[in-house]
C-alpha cells in the first residue's frame, strides 16, 4: 500500500502572526526548552514555541529566572530548533545578557539567532528597551516585547501578585506597549494583569498580544508547558489550566517499573534475546 507523503507543514512566521491578528484567529503559544517535548507540540500544531528563560526554574530547579545564562539558553534553544517543522521559534535573552546597553542586547541577540537558528527573540521592559529594540531589529531580528509582570524584576516587585492595578503603573503599561509597538515589535506578551487592561492594550495595537494571566481578550494565549501538563504540581496559580496529570502518570509507570524489576517481571520471555 502506498502512502501519500503528508503536504510540508506552512512555517508561521512573524508575518504569520499579524495575518492572524487581522483575521481574528487566536494564536497559541507553549514554552519548550528541550527536543523531544518541542518535536510534539510542533506536532500538535502549536503556532509559537517560546524557549522561555523560565528554564531556570523549570529544568534547573532554580527559585527565579535570573541565574539561567546566555550559553544555557542558547543550548535549550538549539535543542528545540533541532524538533520544530513549523511553528515559529522565539528566545528569551537573559537576565544580565542585554540591560547594560544596545550593543550589549545586539550581541546576545546574534549570538542566539546564530548559535541556535531561532527566529526571534524576546526581552523584557518598556522604555528602557526601546533603543535596544530598535537596534536589533535594525539587525534584522525580530523582537517580541513583554510587559507587566516580568519576572527578571523580581527582586524589584518583591513579589509574583499581579502587576498594573493601580492607576499610574496601568497607564505606563499602555505607554510602554505604545513605545515597543513604535521601536518595531513584532508582537507583544501580557503577563498576569487585570484583564480589562489587557484587552484594552490588545484593541490598541497592530501587532498581535498574547496573554499570560491577562484574560480572554488579547489575541493569543501562552503558558509554561511543563505546568500545562502537570509535570509541575507545586505550582498552580489562577490563571493556569492543567491539561494532564503528567506528574502523578510518570510517577506511576516508574513505580511500576520497580516492582516489575524487583519481582523479575520484567523483562519477559518477548523481551530478550
Ligand atoms: O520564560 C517564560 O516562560 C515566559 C513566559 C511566562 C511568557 O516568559
Amino acid at each position: 500500500m502506498s502512502v501519500t507523503p503528508s503536504r510540508p507543514a506552512k512555517r508561521v512566521t512573524v508575518h504569520t502572526l499579524e495575518e492572524m491578528k487581522q483575521r481574528n484567529e487566536k494564536i497559541s503559544m507553549l514554552t519548550a526548552y528541550d527536543f523531544s517535548l518541542a518535536r510534539i507540540i510542533d506536532d500538535a500544531g502549536i503556532d509559537v514555541i517560546l524557549v522561555g528563560d523560565s528554564a531556570s526554574n523549570v529544568m534547573a530547579g532554580h527559585e527565579t529566572t535570573l541565574p539561567i545564562t546566555l550559553d544555557q539558553m542558547i543550548y535549550h534553544a538549539s535543542s528545540v530548533i533541532r524538533a520544530v517543522k513549523r511553528a515559529l521559534v522565539v528566545v528569551d535573552l537573559p537576565f544580565g545578557s542585554y540591560q547594560g546597553n544596545s550593543k550589549e542586547a545586539l550581541n546576545s541577540s546574534i549570538r542566539i539567532m546564530k548559535e541556535s537558528g531561532a527566529h526571534a527573540i524576546k526581552l523584557e521592559g518598556g522604555e528602557e528597551v526601546c533603543e535596544s529594540v530598535k537596534r536589533i531589529i535594525s539587525a534584522g531580528v525580530p523582537v517580541m516585547g513583554h510587559l507587566g509582570l516580568t519576572p527578571q524584576s523580581i527582586y524589584k516587585f518583591g513579589t509574583y501578585a499581579v502587576r498594573a492595578v493601580e492607576k499610574e503603573e496601568a497607564d505606563k503599561l499602555v505607554r510602554d506597549a505604545q513605545l515597543l509597538q513604535e521601536a518595531g515589535c513584532f508582537a507583544l506578551v501580557l503577563e498576569k494583569i487585570p484583564a480589562e487592561l489587557a484587552t484594552k492594550v490588545a484593541a490598541s495595537l497592530k501587532i498581535p498580544v498574547i496573554g499570560i494571566g491577562a484574560g480572554a481578550g488579547v489575541d493569543g494565549q501562552v503558558l509554561v508547558l511543563h505546568d500545562m501538563l502537570g509535570i509541575n504540581k507545586d505550582f498552580s496559580p489562577r490563571f493556569m489550566r492543567r491539561y494532564l496529570n503528567l506528574y502523578q502518570s510518570i510517577h506511576d509507570g516508574v513505580h511500576q517499573y520497580i516492582n516489575d524489576v524487583k519481582s523479575s517481571e520484567f523483562p519477559n520471555e518477548n523481551e530478550q534475546y
